[in-house]
């Protein structure tokens, strides 16, 4: 009998938390980082989820996408897809806040105070790791990314321990040629064993078949 395929879920993208239906907090990430694994993915013969926030790329061949457009609508997205997957990578970059309230209509300039109350957004790697992983998919592995400015191994290492990761994927941000937007990256990668392995300047393709290598 053929074997089912394995699944990945990918994030990718930006999540936009809106103050009103004109105004939101996000970030530059482009999708470019998690498209290319997703792309690496289905080489590999991996049945393939990617769920975008708002990136203005084309979905690679042979590939499910959802989009979603703030953290908590990627973070239910997430948790539903992952019970049945076998790998989550999360390149994401999610807003860990969102403001305290979203208006219906645009707001007027002077019904906008200069201060502006936020809270915290759901953590989607730990969510998936507490109500999927360690409620039924023991066996789902989980994989980051960590965006730091300058030296990115100490927080990665600290990320990969509290999220629960098989491994973290670390970019230094504010590098050359590296990080959001970019058709290359820098990256480290380090395991929950303490291994770590920097790769060279390479294509956001090159370095997603490296880690559909590793997992
Ligand atoms: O999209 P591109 O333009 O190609 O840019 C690629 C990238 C810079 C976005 C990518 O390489 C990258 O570094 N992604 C991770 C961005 C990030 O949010 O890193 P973080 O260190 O804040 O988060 C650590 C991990 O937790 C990430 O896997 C993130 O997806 C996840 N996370 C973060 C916050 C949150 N509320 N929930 C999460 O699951």
């Amino acid at each position: 009998m053929k074997k089912a395929k394995a699944k990945v879920v990918i994030t990718a993208g930006p999540t936009r938390e809106h103050l009103d239906p004109v105004r939101f907090l996000s970030n530059p990430s482009t999708g470019r980082m998690g498209f290319a694994i997703a792309k690496a993915a289905v080489e590999r013969g991996f049945e393939v989820t990617l769920i975008a926030g708002p990136v203005a790329l084309k979905t690679p061949k042979g590939v499910k996408r959802i989009d979603v457009v703030s953290a908590r609508e990627m973070c239910a997205a997430a948790v539903e897809e992952a019970k049945a997957a076998d790998v989550f990578i999360a390149t994401a970059a999610v807003a860990d806040w969102r403001p305290a309230k979203c208006a219906a209509r645009k707001l007027k300039k002077d019904e906008m105070s200069s201060v502006l109350k936020l809270v915290r957004n759901p953590d989607i790697l730990k969510t998936v790791n507490a109500t999927v992983k360690r409620k039924g998919n023991s066996d789902l592995k989980l994989v980051g990314f960590a965006a730091e400015t300058g030296n990115p191994i100490c927080e990665a290492a600290r990320k990969c321990r509290e999220k629960g990761l098989e491994f973290i994927v670390a970019n230094d941000v504010t590098a050359k040629g590296a990080g959001f937007g970019a058709s290359t990256n820098r990256v480290v990668i380090l395991d929950k064993f303490g291994n770590r392995k920097a790769l060279a300047l390479m294509s956001k393709l090159a370095i997603g078949r490296r880690i559909m290598s590793l997992v």
